[in-house]
């Protein structure tokens, strides 16, 4: 079934990514074995920056929480400081009490004969976990949720793809070159980002506005992942004032 997307919009980024804060403090404070799906990228910045707070300041304490994050690069191992297990770690997990057994990403560096095996544990482990309650989404120039380019299946599970070259684009300042970008990765499907109970996009800008617009109100294609979130029936978008001025 399709549902239109509520959207939700702030003032600001800072204050969008206090009230996504607000719902996982609710949910971890609620819950004894609490799953969270996170992402990385510049979009969630202020998220865990404001989860720290929380912690620091709240006593918000992660210590019985599990985390998956949606994908990694292909090719980069933990310590490259473009991988997202690095920038999970630097941006949020060094920061708070979490049980470092209890995080999950994808490997960059799991040998390519075993791929498939590594995605299908990773889809077990999720599942074994209980389930994602909360799954935090950002939303790329493509449409791309995770790093589900367009063509992805709306029944996608976790594995290998090809970037598309706009996302490559995108990443090239952070590589220093779009050379250095690798071309692979491996991540969460649509499928399993659908199959999370509660669903947060975060889009901040006016360079957002369109691809937002297309995913909440146009048709629900694989020409556009983000749209298939209009057959989930909890999903929020959360957008700055910027963004909604330019939609
Ligand atoms: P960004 O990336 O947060 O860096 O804009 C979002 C995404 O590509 O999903």
């Amino acid at each position: 079934m399709t549902h239109p997307i509520p959207r939700k919009t702030f003032q600001t980024s800072e204050a969008a990514s206090q009230a996504v804060a607000q719902e996982i403090a609710t949910l971890i404070r609620g819950k004894p074995k609490p799953v969270l799906g996170l992402a990385t990228g510049g979009t969630p910045l202020k998220l865990y920056a404001e989860l720290i707070r929380l912690h620091r300041e709240e006593g918000l304490s992660f210590a019985h929480v599990t985390t998956f994050n949606l994908d990694e690069y292909c090719g980069l191992d933990r310590e490259h400081p473009q991988s997202y297990w690095n920038f999970m770690w630097r941006h949020l997990f060094d920061h708070i009490d979490i049980d470092p057994a209890n995080v999950h990403l994808p490997s960059g560096t799991v040998a390519e004969q075993e791929i498939n095996n590594h995605c299908a544990a990773y889809e077990a482990a999720i599942m074994n976990a209980g389930g994602i309650d909360y799954q935090v989404l950002g939303i790329g120039r493509t449409g791309h949720i995770g790093f589900n380019e367009p063509g992805s299946a709306i029944d996608s599970k976790t594995r290998h793809v090809l970037l598309d070259p706009i996302t490559r684009e995108d990443a090239a300042k952070d590589f220093g070159g779009i050379e250095q970008v690798p071309t692979g990765a491996i991540t969460m499907g649509c499928g399993t980002i659908l199959s999370a109970r509660r669903i947060a996009l975060l889009a901040f800008g006016a360079a957002k506005a369109a691809v937002v617009d297309a995913a909440t109100t146009g048709p629900v294609t694989d020409q556009l992942p983000a749209s298939f979130l209009q057959q989930h029936p909890a999903t929020t978008f959360f957008v700055d004032q910027e963004l909604a001025d330019a939609s």
